[in-house]
């Protein structure tokens, strides 16, 4: 293989699942880059093995999803300010002297989804995210970098919710209680579900949207299924509605963009390919 051919992984455990080589071999090629986006099963005491792996033998760099977000960060040696905030990273880059950095693109394929799909999206009013992991705080501090006036957090372990508020919630952000979820429906512009309610195999999540105001949002980041019990009540009251599909090809730009400076798209071939399997 020469030195052109560019190499590129996500790293996971279990990672048989992932639709991030779909995603990125699809562009690789659109692009014509030539190289490889693959898979890698590294279990939780193999992080720092497979990053020397991946250093000897020139990749570009590689994504990383649960269960090692946080646990890959101390044996990287830069952390991009944004993924320091969050606390987690998703995307590493291995520079040419084989510097590793890690950043954090989850919020932002989070708001860029939203951006996309609805660009008149209420902003003036507050944000409502339900759930307290990894996601509400990449949702929450991708949405208030992006000047979202207020965010509203409510989460069943009221404790988390009060640890993003404190950690990235530039006092515009408040809890609200998990059994007083409803009342904060009516003030809000979009409702973001990052809980795991509504999954495949979950139980759905108890929301009543009745009071929602005409152009709210409804945007749940799950995609198994991808109309979630949520999303088709939303749609059933009229009120526009995201998937979370988006999300993950939006963060996933955002990592291309980082490993070789494109600019890439969810474009309709990539659709088809991604929601044929989800249909
Ligand atoms: P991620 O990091 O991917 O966001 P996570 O940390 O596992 O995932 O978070 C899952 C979210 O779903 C949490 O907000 C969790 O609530 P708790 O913090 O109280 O655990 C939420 N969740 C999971 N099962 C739930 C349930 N049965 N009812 C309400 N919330 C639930």
């Amino acid at each position: 293989m020469t030195g052109s051919f560019k190499k590129v992984a996500v790293i996971g455990w279990p990672i048989s699942h992932s639709l991030s080589p779909t995603i990125h071999n699809h562009w690789m090629k659109q692009k014509g880059i030539e190289g490889v986006y693959e898979k890698v099963a590294v279990g939780p005491d193999a992080i720092e093995t497979a990053i020397s792996r991946f250093k000897k033998e020139g990749y570009s760099g590689f994504n990383v999803t649960v269960p090692h977000k946080e646990a890959i960060m101390p044996f990287l040696d830069k952390i991009a300010p944004l993924a320091r905030q969050m606390g987690a990273v998703n995307t590493v880059k291995i520079g040419g002297d084989g510097t590793t950095t890690g950043f954090n693109t989850d919020g932002i394929g989070l708001v860029t989804n939203l951006k996309k799909n609805v660009p008149d999206w209420p902003k003036d009013k507050p944000v409502l995210i339900l759930g307290a992991g990894g996601a509400a705080r990449a949702a929450a501090l991708g949405l208030l970098t992006e000047d979202v006036p207020f965010v509203m957090i409510t989460n069943r372990t009221r404790a988390k919710a009060e640890a993003i508020t404190n950690d990235v919630g530039r006092g515009r952000m408040t809890v609200v209680d998990w059994d007083h979820r409803m009342d904060a429906v009516a003030a809000a512009g979009v409702i973001v579900n990052t809980t795991v309610l509504g999954m495949k195999g979950q139980p759905a999540l108890e929301m009543d949207l009745t009071s929602a105001a005409k152009d709210t949002v409804v945007y749940d980041i799950v995609y198994q299924p991808l109309m979630t019990p949520l999303l088709k009540d939303a749609e059933k009251l009229g009120l526009r509605t995201v998937t979370g599909l988006g999300m993950l090809v939006y963060q996933a730009a955002a990592s291309f963009k980082i490993w070789f400076g494109e600019d890439v798209d969810y474009d309709d071939a990539l659709r088809q390919v991604l929601e044929a399997g989800f249909q």
